[in-house]
């Protein structure tokens, strides 16, 4: 596919907000200021660890730049901490949405609809760009985070989160690619090239109320994430992130050695089985191969300007 394919694809898709399915789960259905604060309250709750990583106080008065805006959650918590707030995205209603979250605030509109991978900013215009799961839907993560870089103030800060390659559903879902991943990356040691990511990985990641797929994902391992931020300084670089549900077979523990793997993933509860609850697992699971990888970097300071 040619980028200006993947760019109209993601439009398209995109335009049926991220979070929607979400919202359905809450019997959300309009955008009332009392049904927008009730998204954004489980919003925050589901994800618990997000506002460690955004930390909105930190940017009061200062120029950030969010990229990737869905049903707007990230970017109401930035406008609420008096930040100098302006947003992109590459689908119309992400925009619409943000815009009418300013409009709510009495704020003017600093949102636009423009892709990463070419950003409508002059050089070095931002102290922070932030963006949650975006980067890998582009197309071409590297180029995203390069836009980044340029239009970053030198020392100023990037929050991106990419979906992990070696996630704990990765492994016990699509073992096989997984491990022929892993085996490319650290045995052969070729890197460039994109793993194949199939229709039902992408699904599983992914899909929209009618169940089409995204039309573009890829997945980035810590190493690959490190390489492509090289012109940062890179401050952490931290796994978050489960599914809801984890099942253990019961008869795991009764007879260990007749059964050793007795670890069910995304199966329905029976009398045979414990569930572990997603809160339990977002600080073990979720910290040790969760889905998610998290990266707080800083700009470097000494480095050849950016052409003007
Ligand atoms: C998975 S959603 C994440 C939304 C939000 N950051 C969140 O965490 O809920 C991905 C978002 O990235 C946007 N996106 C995809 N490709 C993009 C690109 N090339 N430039 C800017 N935004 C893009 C989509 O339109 C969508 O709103």
């Amino acid at each position: 596919m040619s980028q200006s394919e993947i760019d109209q694809l993601n439009a398209s898709f995109w335009n049926e907000l991220c979070g929607s399915a979400f919202a359905q789960s809450l019997g959300i259905t309009d955008r009332t200021p009392a049904s927008l604060k009730r998204f954004d309250a489980a919003y925050l709750g589901y994800y618990s660890y997000l506002l460690g990583y955004i930390r909105p106080g930190e940017w009061t008065g200062k120029q950030v730049l969010e990229v990737g805006l869905g049903y707007g959650t990230v970017g109401q918590t930035l406008l609420s901490s008096g930040t100098n707030y302006f947003g992109v995205d590459i689908a119309a209603n992400p925009v619409k949405m943000i815009q009418y979250r300013q409009v709510l605030m009495n704020q003017p509109s600093t949102c636009s609809q423009a892709s990463v991978l070419a950003l409508p900013f002059a050089p070095e215009s931002f102290d922070g760009v932030i963006s949650i799961g975006v980067f890998h839907h582009t197309g071409d993560v590297q180029k995203a985070i390069d836009e980044t870089h340029r239009v970053l103030k030198p020392g100023g800060k990037a929050v991106l989160m990419l979906y992990n390659q070696y996630s704990y559903r990765q492994w016990v879902s699509w073992p096989a690619a997984t491990f022929k991943a892993w085996l490319k990356e650290f045995i052969f040691t070729r890197s460039g090239g994109k793993n194949q990511v199939s229709e039902k990985q992408r699904k599983a990641y992914d899909a929209s109320l009618d169940g089409t797929s995204a039309p573009e994902i890829v997945f980035v391992s810590r190493r690959e994430f490190r390489k492509m931020m090289r012109k940062f300084n890179i401050l952490h670089l931290t796994k978050e992130n489960n599914g809801p549900f984890f099942y253990i077979d019961k008869k795991w523990f009764y007879n260990p050695a007749k059964k050793l793997l007795g670890i069910k993933l995304f199966k329905k509860p029976t009398g045979g089985m414990f569930l572990v609850q997603r809160p339990w697992l977002l600080s073990t699971l979720g910290r040790w191969a969760g889905l998610d990888l998290y990266i707080e970097a800083e700009k470097k300071v000494n480095e050849v300007p950016h052409e003007k």
